[in-house]
């Protein structure tokens, strides 16, 4: 190359990189989401329903175009530091999307407490990036695992059960939500006879359902989600549990499950941020134009991924694109009312939703709304200090 235009070429990206900070370039979204295993139609829900967002903003958010990066995390904890530094690194992304699985998302807070990265975080409950790991770069845009749990522990407890058996994977996402059903359920008198657990994300439940049929509890509280979900609904019934010990859950075991689950996941009473059926006219625009979009209906992971990318367009049209203003940026979101499909809802001091959390029953294939669980529920973020 000549002198010229070497010396052309240089000005070019030094300009870009002056764009960049002042905002004014495109704004890069890396999407680190499962596209693979047993949550991989959660994460293309959570990208549908980002993208949905954007594109009702004309492709652009805060004034700035935005261009996406992806990584597949496979739900891989082990693998999570390397994936979050591709994007942040390597990529040099502005904002950390991510993810469903909750052992990732703790890795990915690591990344963007230690990198000043922003971090959406558009499904995974796990209860330490709401609390010990809180962060002003860090919100989440979907519930921490102890919400729903907490929530179903009050209704089966007002239900009349007294002993329960809880079945769940060995994670943190399983430990989380069975606590904090396990806190609720015992405060008003309950007790949790037996806590059945297996590795994620292992489907071999048939030696915990006989023991479940042999100890006869009277009622089982469940976290499953996926694949794995459709599964176990599908071999509890096969068991010959269904009708005998009534299944409830977080809403998880049924959402953007029905359609494989079939009738055997009929009557399910869950707990969950979203419903089918809401009488709310945003998420009727909402489902309408997720349906024309992409042909599916939407569950709640496309909810939280259409809420995600709202939070970044209320903190970036705050700061007027310029990421560089993080003060600002929490501010406005701290302060904002996020008009969500599941209703509107706030952000606690952890950056966490403090939202209604939802009774549902399935019926005709729909998570149908039967009323209010528990009303602006927040997590109590024990451990935060910001
Ligand atoms: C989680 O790992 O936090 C998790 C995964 C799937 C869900 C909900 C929570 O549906």
């Amino acid at each position: 190359m000549k002198p010229t235009r070497i010396a052309a070429a240089l000005a070019l990206a030094a300009l870009a990189s002056l764009a960049q900070a002042q905002g004014t370039g495109k704004v890069k979204v890396g999407l680190m989401l499962p596209y693979t295993g047993t949550f991989a139609s959660l994460g293309t829900a959570i990208e549908n329903g980002f993208r949905l967002y954007v594109a009702e903003q004309g492709g652009k958010l805060g004034g700035r175009e935005v261009e996406f990066f992806k990584v597949d995390d496979e739900s891989d904890p082990a693998k999570a530091t390397d994936n979050a530094n591709k994007l942040v690194k390597r990529d040099g992304v502005d904002v950390l999307v991510g993810t469903v699985h909750s052992g990732v998302a703790m890795a990915m807070a690591k990344v963007a407490k230690d990198s000043g990265t922003l971090l959406i975080v558009p499904n995974a409950g796990a209860d330490a990036v709401t609390g010990p790991m809180c962060a002003q770069n860090i919100f989440r845009s979907s519930f921490s695992n102890w919400q729903p749990g907490y929530a179903m522990g009050e209704v089966m407890a007002k239900k009349g059960h007294k002993n329960v058996i809880t079945i769940t994977w060995k994670y943190a996402a399983g430990d989380e939500s069975v606590r904090g059903f396990k806190e609720a359920f015992e405060k008003h008198g309950g007790k949790v006879t037996k806590e059945l657990s297996l590795p994620f994300p292992n489907v071999e439940f048939q030696a915990l359902l006989t023991e479940i049929a042999a100890a006869k509890p009277d009622a089982v509280y469940t976290f499953f989600a996926g694949g794995g979900a459709v599964k176990f609904v599908k071999d509890y019934a096969a068991a010959g549990l269904k009708g005998r010990i009534p299944l409830y859950g977080a809403g998880f075991i049924t959402d953007g499950t029905l359609e494989a689950q079939g009738a055997d996941a009929d009557g399910m009473l869950t707990t969950l941020h979203y419903a089918d059926s809401l009488d709310i006219p945003r998420d009727k625009s909402f489902r309408l134009a997720y349906a024309k979009t992409y042909k599916l209906q939407p569950d709640v992971y496309a909810v939280q991924g259409y809420d995600a990318a709202q939070m970044l367009a209320i903190g970036l049209n705050a700061v007027k694109g310029d990421l560089a203003k993080k003060a600002e940026f929490a501010a406005a979101l701290e302060k904002a009312k996020i008009d969500s499909p599941r209703g509107a809802f706030t952000l606690s001091k952890a950056h966490n939703p403090v939202q209604d959390i939802y009774l549902r029953q399935v019926g005709q294939k729909e998570n149908k709304f039967i009323g209010v669980a528990v009303k602006a529920l927040a997590d109590p973020a024990r451990g935060c200090r910001l």
